[in-house]
């Protein structure tokens, strides 16, 4: 998610800026730079990489007006000409959000004579800014201008050439107003102005800041407003997972606006996801959490595409015998983008002549860079080392896949996006449950059971890792029809199975198979489906899951068990954003 940080005041802004970026790096970047009034001109400073680097290029100089910015990619790979702050004729700007419409603006901005050096839609909204100041001729008029003329999120900080104050609006993305003795701040986060001081102000949707040394202004729909002054209560740890305890339980709490930017997106540029019916081969690999959203796309596909889909763990899949020709697709999943044994086997799939489709989140990696065409989930910087946000947003790009096949074999009409924008509402509903006594009890055991069939199985893969992975219980997986092949000798009475039924076409088949661990004194947990019915008798807790179309139900369901797993971790008080021996990315085979 980026981060940005403007001052003005009386002390010099860019060690002030600097610092502010530095506070908001968990928020995750791959460059950064700033941008500050300098002998009446603005002079910028940009690097690749670290705010290091940045510091690196600086050149002694003292500012009273300083912008900054901490890019987190997504339209462009991380470079010093992609980093912002971009400058456009007389306007320089930073920005954290995603132009939906930026291609259609950037057409008709190069019909009229403007020219892109970078590949950002930043530079474009920039240009379009300095287009109407042309125009207009008022700074205000301008930045009231773009609510009408930008579709997607924005928090910009804008510097208008031979003057002094920053000016700042919002739309979707965070952003709050400091004032201080010694000048006055901008951030996306209170972190970066915790420092200085604990007053501030929230800017709502489309107000407009005006920060001057001395004063700031707000305005909203052409007229000045007073805003209340907050003091913010938390340090800055706490400040910085906005909030909430953990990384993980923010990202968690996040996905309801992470889906709904993402089908923003994707539904306003709905050809970037690609139409993969010619294909008569296709191969899904990746690693962990990816490989279980692989799995649920291998599921959708062969749905609503009936194509046949194979699945295969990376590091397996590099060394068995293959079958890949020119005929093939391998889609290669990937939060970081950078797993040795993705990239490896990526690297194979084009030694022999596949295709290669990308599902990444971090713009510019190596799986990005290397892969013949690229989705990038948008679900912004993961920091906790257990994935939850990718996870659900690698699926929803499995989900609207199967979406496009579904509606070029007529199995679908476009009316199923309702199901898809219930997502967020739907996904917030589940965050309010409490899991607090249901993870009271997993905590107290050694070894938990998932069970459940087809898509319901892929689930339960994820829901085990997530358990095992952050609070160090032993759980097994099994297809449920599976335990009685060898594994029910180890169900013993208050032993915790957790079961999911969300496939009506098979329940009763799962529901008898969670008998026959009720049986042998089982404790069942089932997460089902609300309208599918099953006895009381059958399990000792439940969790009912809105009935959805099942391009949207596994996201929905995959949320319960994140926080399952957040809270028995939380109750045995461990790292949960770094669990022991894990690695946000395993770059190493
Ligand atoms: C996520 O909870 C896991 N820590 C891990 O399995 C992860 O999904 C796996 O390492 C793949 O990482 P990637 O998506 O960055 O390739
Ligand atoms: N979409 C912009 C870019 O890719 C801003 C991304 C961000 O929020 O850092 O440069």
């Amino acid at each position: 998610m980026c981060g940005i940080m403007g001052y003005t005041g009386k002390k010099n802004s860019i060690p002030i800026v600097i610092n502010g970026l530095k506070s908001l790096e968990y928020r995750g970047y791959d460059s950064a730079g700033i941008a500050y009034i300098y002998k009446n001109d603005i002079k910028i400073i940009k690097e690749k990489g670290r705010i290091s680097n940045l510091e690196n290029e600086l050149e002694g100089d003292s500012s009273n007006t300083c912008i900054g910015h901490t890019r987190w990619a997504t339209h462009g790979e991380p470079s010093r000409i992609n980093a912002h702050p971009h400058k456009v004729g007389n306007i320089t700007i930073v920005h954290n959000g995603i132009i939906e419409n930026y291609n259609e603006l950037k057409n008709k901005l190069i019909k009229e004579g403007y020219k892109f050096k970078s590949e950002t839609d930043t530079e474009v909204a920039c240009a379009i800014i300095d287009y109407y100041y042309k125009k207009l001729n008022d700074k205000i008029k301008v930045i009231e201008k773009l609510k009408d003329v930008l579709k997607g999120s924005y928090a910009f900080l804008i510097l208008f050439q031979g003057d002094d104050k920053i000016y700042a609006t919002k739309c979707g993305s965070p952003m709050i107003v400091a004032s201080s003795m010694n000048g006055n701040f901008i951030a996306s986060d209170i972190p970066a102005i915790l420092s200085y001081t604990k007053e501030y102000f929230l800017l709502d949707e489309h107000d407009i800041a005006i920060l001057d040394k001395d004063f700031i202004k707000f305005i909203k729909d052409g007229k000045e407003i007073k805003k209340e002054k907050l003091i913010f209560q938390f340090d800055t740890e706490v400040a910085s997972k906005g909030g909430y305890k953990h990384f993980m339980l923010k990202e968690i709490h996040e996905e309801p606006k992470v889906v709904k930017d993402y089908l923003d997106y994707y539904f306003e540029n709905f050809d970037l996801i690609p139409d993969i019916s010619k294909y008569r081969k296709i191969q899904i690999v990746a690693c962990g959490s990816a490989y279980h959203a692989g799995l649920i796309g291998k599921f959708l596909i062969e749905k609503y595409g009936s194509i046949e889909v194979n699945c295969y763990i990376a590091s397996e899949y590099r060394y068995q015998l293959n079958f890949i020709d020119k005929n093939t697709l391998v889609i290669l999943v990937s939060q970081s983008g950078e797993t040795a044994d993705t990239i490896a086997s990526l690297r194979l799939a084009k030694k022999n002549k596949a295709k290669t489709l990308g599902i990444v989140n971090v713009v510019g990696s190596t799986i990005a860079r290397e892969c013949d065409s690229v989705i990038y989930i948008n679900a912004g910087a993961e920091i906790a080392v257990a994935t939850t946000k990718a996870y659900v947003n690698q699926v929803l790009t499995f989900s609207l896949i199967a979406y496009k096949l579904g509606l070029k074999n007529k199995l679908l009409t476009e009316d199923i996006k309702k199901e898809y924008y219930k997502l967020p509402n739907e996904i917030s509903k589940m965050l309010k449950l409490d899991y607090h006594k249901l993870a009271l009890k997993i905590s107290k055991q050694n070894n938990v059971f998932f069970i459940g069939r087809l898509i319901d199985y892929y689930l339960c893969l994820e829901g085990s890792l997530k358990l095992k992975e952050i609070s160090y219980i032993h759980s097994e997986t099994y297809p449920a029809g599976e335990l009685k092949h060898g594994t029910i000798s180890l169900i013993d009475s208050g032993t915790i199975v957790i079961s999911i039924v969300t496939d009506e076409n098979i329940s009763e088949k799962t529901v008898s198979n969670i008998k026959e661990t009720k049986a042998r004194g089982a404790y069942v947990i089932l997460l089902k489906r609300d309208d599918i019915i099953v006895d009381e008798t059958c399990y000792d807790e439940i969790i009912d899951i809105e009935k959805m179309s099942d391009l949207a139900m596994a996201i929905l369901t995959i949320v319960p068990l994140q926080l399952l797993a957040y809270y028995v971790s939380d109750v045995k008080g461990l790292d949960i954003d770094k669990p022991k021996n894990l690695a946000k990315s395993v770059t190493v085979e």
